[in-house]
């Protein structure tokens, strides 16, 4: 018997994934960037070796799709395993948008490979988390990531790979918690259906690699109008691709469309503020840290909570 315990921070991407290649290897149809996130984060400790496969996540046992997806993860870490238990905690709302998969299965990877007793570079790391939650597969990293589509069918070559650490940039992400519940259409369902249904997805899928470049080249030039410009519509773009869905996913709220016009509400009034939305109603707002407050108090009246995030370093071993 052996345990590990891992800490990782959820990712929120600037340029978004949303569509896979690949399922059962979670493999991209798109290429995205992100920024690894301080002040959210997932603790998660592993027992190999224990008297029964085990989850329990925020304090609750968990059984059904939910385990079953995370233990068919530990098998692929080793077919061959022992019972595993697995407690994660998540100090922010789990399910809601918030990509509380991108840090839980970033923690997973790290905690699990550790207590089988095998030690995998960041690369190897990111790989394997990326089959937990394609989106994990950034958090393996600090600061700005890129996750590239890949070429190869085995899915080696779409992994996490750094752009810049958090040092480079002091940007915030001030983010507008506008309804904390679980959202009802998860990810790999919501692609899928984008993937199947929406006249929009081809454009989306078309238009994605170029959005990537520009974020990148963006985030290395510190260029925060340009980097803005290109995160906020390549959420306007993934989110047309979902609302145009059948059945449509309209992840969106009254409190979310308020959140956006108060954004541009703010750069109407000079302060550089662009928004990011993900598979949920909650809004994230990029800005620089003598903006954040002004930003905070603009979404306030519209979400349940607002958090000003700053960038976060890679998951690591507690
Ligand atoms: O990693 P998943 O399967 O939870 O998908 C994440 C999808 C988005 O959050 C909507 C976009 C992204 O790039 O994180």
């Amino acid at each position: 018997m052996s345990t590990a315990v891992a800490i990782a921070h959820p990712n929120i991407a600037l340029v978004k994934y949303w569509g896979k290649r690949d399922l059962p290897l979670n493999l991209p149809a798109v290429g995205s960037l992100s920024l690894t996130l301080s002040g959210f984060s997932t603790r998660t400790s592993v027992t190999w070796g224990a008297p029964a496969d085990r989850l329990e996540l925020d304090g609750e046992p968990i059984d059904g799709k939910e385990a079953s997806r995370v233990f068919r993860f530990l098998d692929r870490i080793d077919a061959d395993r022992p019972p595993v238990h697995v407690a994660s905690t998540n100090d922010f709302p789990r399910g809601a948008g918030l990509a509380s998969s991108a840090s839980g299965f970033a923690a997973l990877a790290l905690a699990a490979t550790r207590a089988a007793g095998q030690e995998l570079d960041r690369t190897e790391l990111s790989r394997l988390a990326r089959q937990g939650s394609g989106s994990a597969c950034r958090s393996l990293w600090g600061g700005y990531v890129r996750w590239d589509v890949g070429t190869r069918d085995d899915g080696h070559d779409s992994v996490g790979r750094p752009v810049a650490p958090l040092d480079h940039w002091d940007l915030r992400m001030v983010v507008a918690v506008v309804d904390a519940g679980r959202k009802k259409v998860g990810s790999t369902e919501g692609m899928e259906r984008s993937r199947t249904t929406s006249p929009y997805y081809q454009a989306w899928v078309d238009t994605a690699e170029a959005d990537v470049e520009e974020g990148t080249a963006a985030v290395l030039a510190r260029d925060l109008k340009r980097l803005g410009t290109v995160m906020e519509q390549s959420t306007l773009k993934m989110h047309a691709a979902m609302h145009t869905a059948w059945p449509p996913l309209l992840y969106w709220q009254p409190g979310t469309v308020a959140c956006l016009h108060a954004v541009h509400g703010l750069r109407n009034r000079g302060i550089g503020a662009w928004a990011t939305m993900d598979a949920g109603p909650q809004v994230k707002v990029l800005c620089t840290p003598d903006d954040a407050e002004a930003v905070a108090e603009a979404l306030r009246p519209h979400a349940e909570r607002v958090h000003v995030l700053s960038p976060g370093g890679p998951a690591r071993l507690a």
